[in-house]
């Protein structure tokens, strides 16, 4: 029999690992085969937990018991499935070979090697217009977004929207995607190799749907997409180039304009005017495109 002290650290462990909610009314049917040591991490803040005492922004995340790099390790170990996937030097050995974007999310959905797909509902793939100039991408899904599969639905969502609407954009005239497929779990900072997992089939979405532009929203979509480590207050508002992968089956590099995530808008209500400006850049620029 489990003593008190040990059920409540292990209690302490689920919540650290996201688990927000009761699924079903007996306990203990998934028996994880492996209990990571100390429950400690940093997470991202969700769209649905945003408290004005709360420090917020797209990078901001809240620091709990433990260091975020013993939660690094955690989450690896535990959740990454298959760490043989990853090339030595540079990220993933492994590429789709999807030849549409309906393959692609087949592809999505049969893929072992990110472990976010375990704790996650839903694969959240994408909205919008695949023949849209403009390709949004955002960082990971939100409790929202894993419910129903589709990016951007949650309270961030709704202010994308209505910036979208601002811009004479809609759902019917832009794509948008996120660096992430999963949600990670309690909305925690997703790890370097869950990102590296997925990117692969990032730059192969992008190849697939070719934008015009493609706008990265927030610090991890812009840094990852750019191979860069500037942040997104230098980075946005600048156009840059996206260069492809080159076994992403794109040749050709795209311009991108990185801007703020909606859901640090949704805190930094000032830099609702510099992201303004964004949009402003991409409407010209789609203008002298046509
Ligand atoms: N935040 C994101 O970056 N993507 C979503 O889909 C939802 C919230």
């Amino acid at each position: 029999m489990t003593n008190p002290e040990q059920m409540l650290a292990d209690l302490e462990w689920q919540i650290a690992m996201g688990a927000d909610e009761s699924l079903g009314e007996t306990p203990g049917l998934v028996n994880w085969p492996i209990k990571p040591p100390k429950p400690s991490f940093s997470r991202r803040i969700d769209d649905s937990e945003i408290r004005d005492s709360a420090p917020f922004g797209n990078e901001t995340t809240i620091e709990t018991k433990g260091s975020p790099e013993s939660f690094k390790y955690t989450s690896i170990q535990a959740y990454s499935q298959k760490p043989a996937n990853l090339a030595p030097e540079s990220g993933l050995s492994f590429r789709p070979k999807a030849r549409t974007v309906e393959e692609l999310r087949d592809e999505l959905q049969k893929f072992e090697g990110c472990g976010l797909k375990t704790t996650a509902m839903n694969l959240v793939f994408a909205d919008g217009n695949p023949e849209a100039p403009i390709m949004f991408i955002g960082e990971a899904p939100g409790e929202e977004e894993d419910r129903k599969g589709v990016p951007f639905v949650g309270v961030s969502g709704k202010l994308f929207d209505r910036m979208l609407a601002a811009a004479g954009f809609s759902r019917q005239n832009v794509y948008i995607s996120n660096i992430l497929f999963w949600r990670p779990p309690g909305n925690r900072t997703p790890t370097d190799a869950e990102i590296a997992s997925c990117l692969p089939f990032v730059e192969r979405h992008i190849a697939l749907i070719k934008p015009k532009i493609i706008v990265p929203l927030g610090g991890v979509a812009a840094k990852n997409l750019l191979r860069t480590t500037e942040g997104i207050t230098r980075l946005r508002g600048r156009w840059t180039t996206y260069t492809p992968h080159p076994d992403s089956g794109l040749d050709t590099p795209i311009p991108c304009l990185p801007t703020y995530h909606p859901a640090y808008l949704l805190r930094q209500v000032n830099a609702k005017r510099q992201a303004w400006n964004d949009i402003i850049l991409l409407k010209k620029r789609l203008a002298d495109n046509n």
